[in-house]
């Protein structure tokens, strides 16, 4: 449904109050109604840069998710408040590795003589102290646009890489990309004993961790969408399931689904296998391509769907009068360790 104008109206006053004091940061899963207020959209990593580039905004509004807005709190400096319109606003993903279990863990490979040849790499998607845990142990953050590139930083430092805490990017990177099998790669259960044997033969470490959007697509949702639409080109995020992937034509993170897009010739067809916030709007981006959901049972990410334009106006209205609501900090130490982590993959070549 279109925005209530009101609300509209209310935004973009807040907004030009604030002037250059405040700069609003879209993530692509975002509604329309709040993405219209962005000066910048993007991937988890570009999104990551763009706050670390902004020193001049006192206020970093972020439409996105808590583990996001934490990142843009350690890459900016202590002057500059991030602020979460809706502190429910999570990720289920992020929430599948606690620090505790991810000490378990480590303190288990360290019983076992391995965690010395062992990196952890953890995926932007995971919370401060698990990005500051990555940090203190010689590890880097990656997103689904630099995965591959992490990951090779990481072999050249050890035998082994933790990654933490989405199965699937970790599997489909290292098997799709670089060439590793199925056999290489172990999965950890925080939940249950693991087979110490197992895992001091794989090269990948992978957590038992899975985002429970991408997750629920399957190979049959290709197959149905092939049989369906003759001649379509199946786009998928690497959240997906391995299988999943396999059968696509393409995969990539939000921002590179966006530019393939772009770049797809006029009259193509497209089944895209995201979240359904982004799929709707390339369909309006590019009426030129028939583009599609690639199933239609999964539906948007609901963490990412708690902003929305009210919560959105109140956060401005609210900065605007001089009250700071919802600020997103990170302790001090957590801070200094995962800004180690996270800097690494910002200078990744
Ligand atoms: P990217 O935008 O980095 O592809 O991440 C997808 C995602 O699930 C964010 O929560
Ligand atoms: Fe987390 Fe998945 Fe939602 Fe992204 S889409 S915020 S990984 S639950």
């Amino acid at each position: 449904p279109a925005s209530d104008p009101h609300l509209v109206e209310r935004a973009r006053k807040a907004k030009e109050a604030l002037g250059d004091r405040v700069f609003v940061l879209g993530h692509h899963y975002q509604r329309d109604e709040v993405i219209q207020f962005a000066d910048v959209t993007g991937d988890s990593f570009k999104l990551a840069q763009q706050a670390a580039a902004r020193p001049g905004a006192e206020f970093i509004v972020f439409c996105g998710v808590h583990f996001m807005a934490e990142s843009a709190d350690i890459l900016t400096s202590p002057s500059q408040r991030v602020v979460l319109p809706d502190l429910a606003a999570g990720c289920s993903m992020a929430d599948m590795a606690t620090f505790d279990q991810v000490e378990e863990c480590w303190e288990a490979l360290e019983d076992a003589g391995l965690a010395g040849d062992v990196i952890p790499v953890t995926y932007m998607n995971s919370s401060a102290d698990i990005k500051a845990f990555c940090g203190r142990h010689g590890g880097v953050v990656c997103t689904s646009s630099n995965a591959r590139r992490a990951l090779e930083w990481a072999f050249a430092q050890g035998k082994q890489v933790l990654f933490l805490p989405d199965q699937h990017l970790g599997r489909n990177t290292a098997v799709l990309e670089m060439g590793m099998s199925l056999e290489d790669c172990v999965v950890w259960n925080p939940h249950r004993p693991n087979d110490m044997g197992k895992v001091a033969e794989a090269r990948m470490i992978l957590w038992k961790g899975h985002c429970s959007v991408h997750g629920r697509f399957t190979p049959e949702s290709v197959d149905d969408v092939r049989e369906r639409i003759p001649g379509v080109n199946v786009l998928v995020h690497p959240e997906c399931r391995h299988e999943v992937v396999l059968k696509a034509d393409h995969v990539g993170s939000t921002e590179h689904i966006i530019k393939t897009l772009q770049a797809a010739p006029s009259g193509s067809s497209w089944a895209v296998g995201t979240e359904l916030n982004l799929v709707k709007r390339l369909g309006q981006m590019f009426p030129d391509k028939n583009v599609s959901f690639l199933d239609k049972t999964v539906c948007y990410c609901s963490t990412m769907n708690r902003i929305d334009l009210p919560h959105l106006v109140w956060a401005l209205e609210s900065l605007a009068l001089g009250e700071t609501v919802n600020q997103i900090t990170v302790d001090q130490d957590t801070a200094r360790w995962a800004k180690v982590a996270l800097d690494r993959m910002l200078a990744l070549p």
